[in-house]
C-alpha cells in the first residue's frame, strides 16, 4: 500500500551539480538552494565534503555551507566520506551528514578508493564523531540495481550493506540506482530483500533516470511502502565515477506523480518548476523534467 506522506530529499545542488564540467559559481549554487527551500523542500543536500581532486565541482563546500540563507524547518546536509570531511562539515554548521558506500566492490574502489569492507570500517568513526556532535547521519548504498563495472548486483548483497549501515547507526539508508538501469520488478525484488533486514521506514529510494525508468521504479517501490524519495530539480546530474549515468529522477516529475496518487509532500510545484527552469538557464543545461518543461511553457 502507498504511504500517505512522502519526504523528498532534494539532491540537485550536490548530485545534480557534482559532475558539471564547467565551474559553477558559488552564488548560483546558493541561489538555487534558496529557491528550493522557498519551494517547500525540507531536506536539501547542499554540498559534498570530498576531495577537490576527485570532485572539483564540490570544492567550494565551505563557502556554500557558510553562505546558506537558511529557511526555517529545512535540513541542509552534506556528504562526508571520512573524518576529514566530517570535521570540515561540522565546522560549517552542517545539520546532517551522509556516508556513501556501495553494493559493488569495483564501484567502491573507483568512487572512494577502498573496498566495501574498508569503507564500512572507515565510516564507523565518522558515525561515532557525528553522534558526539549530535548530527544525524544518513547512509547511501550505490549500485543497488546494477553496477557500471560489475553488471548485475545481487539483492542479498545490497541488503547486507544496507543492514551494516543501519546497524552502525545511520538513521536512514538511501538505495541508489546509480546508473539508472533498474526496472520496476527488479526494484521491487531488491527492496523486498533489503526490507527483510532494515525497516521500510528507514529506507529511501535514490533513482537515476538514465534509461527513463526512474518514475516507474518509484511507483513500484511506493507501492511497497517507501516514503522517502531522493530527487534532483530539473533532473540535473550524474555521478563522476559512473560513466554515462544521467541525472536523478526530476523532483518536479516526482511531485506531479505524488499529486496524482494523492500522497502529501509539502512542495509547491509551481515554485519548484520555476527553480528548475531558472537553474537550467543559469548553467546552460537542458531541463530534464517533463513536468517542469510543461509547467514553465504554459
Ligand atoms: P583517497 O585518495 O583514498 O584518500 O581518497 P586519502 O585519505 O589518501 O587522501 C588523499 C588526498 O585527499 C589528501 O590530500 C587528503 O587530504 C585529501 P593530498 O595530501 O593528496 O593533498 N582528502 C580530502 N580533501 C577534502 N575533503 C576530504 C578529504 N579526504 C581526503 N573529505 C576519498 C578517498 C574518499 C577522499 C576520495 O575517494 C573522494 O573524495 N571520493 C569522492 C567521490 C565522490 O564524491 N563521488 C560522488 C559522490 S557519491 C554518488 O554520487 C552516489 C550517490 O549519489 C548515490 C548513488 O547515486 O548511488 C551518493
Ligand atoms: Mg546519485
Amino acid at each position: 500500500t502507498f504511504p500517505t506522506h512522502v519526504r523528498l530529499v532534494e539532491v540537485g545542488p550536490r548530485d545534480g551539480l557534482q559532475n558539471e564540467p564547467e565551474a559553477i559559481d558559488t552564488g548560483t549554487k546558493l541561489a538555487l538552494i534558496d529557491r528550493l527551500g522557498a519551494a517547500g523542500l525540507t531536506h536539501i543536500e547542499a554540498a559534498s565534503f570530498v576531495s577537490p581532486k576527485w570532485v572539483p565541482q564540490m570544492a567550494d563546500h565551505r563557502e556554500v555551507m557558510h553562505g546558506l540563507r537558511r529557511h526555517e524547518g529545512v535540513t541542509y546536509s552534506a556528504l562526508t566520506p571520512n573524518l576529514k570531511g566530517l570535521e570540515a562539515a561540522l565546522e560549517c554548521g552542517v545539520d546532517e551528514v551522509a556516508v556513501f558506500g556501495a553494493a559493488s566492490e569495483a564501484f567502491s574502489r573507483k568512487n572512494i578508493n577502498c573496498s566495501v569492507a574498508e569503507s564500512l570500517e572507515r565510516f564507523a568513526p565518522v558515525l561515532e564523531r557525528a553522534r558526539e556532535a549530535n548530527v544525524r547521519i544518513r547512509g547511501y548504498v550505490s549500485c543497488v540495481l546494477g553496477c557500471p563495472y560489475e553488471g548485475e548486483i545481487a539483492p542479498a548483497r545490497v541488503a547486507e550493506v544496507a543492514r551494516a549501515l543501519h546497524e552502525m547507526g545511520c538513521y536512514e539508508v538511501s538505495l541508489g540506482d546509480t546508473i539508472g538501469t533498474g526496472t520496476p520488478l527488479k526494484a521491487k525484488r531488491m527492496l523486498e530483500a533489503v526490507a527483510r533486514d532494515v525497516p521500510m521506514e528507514r529506507l529511501g529510494a535514490h533513482f537515476h533516470d538514465t534509461y527513463g525508468q526512474a518514475l516507474a521504479n518509484l511507483y513500484a517501490v511506493l507501492e511497497e511502502g517507501i516514503a522517502v524519495i531522493d530527487s534532483s530539480v530539473a533532473g540535473l546530474g550524474g555521478c563522476p565515477y559512473a560513466k554515462g549515468a544521467s541525472g536523478n529522477v526530476a523532483s518536479e516529475d516526482v511531485v506531479y506523480l505524488l499529486d496524482g496518487l494523492g500522497i502529501a509532500h509539502g512542495v509547491d510545484l509551481e515554485k519548484l518548476a520555476a527553480a528548475g527552469s531558472w537553474v537550467t538557464r543559469a548553467i546552460g543545461r537542458p531541463n530534464r523534467s517533463k513536468a517542469g518543461v510543461a509547467l514553465s511553457s504554459r
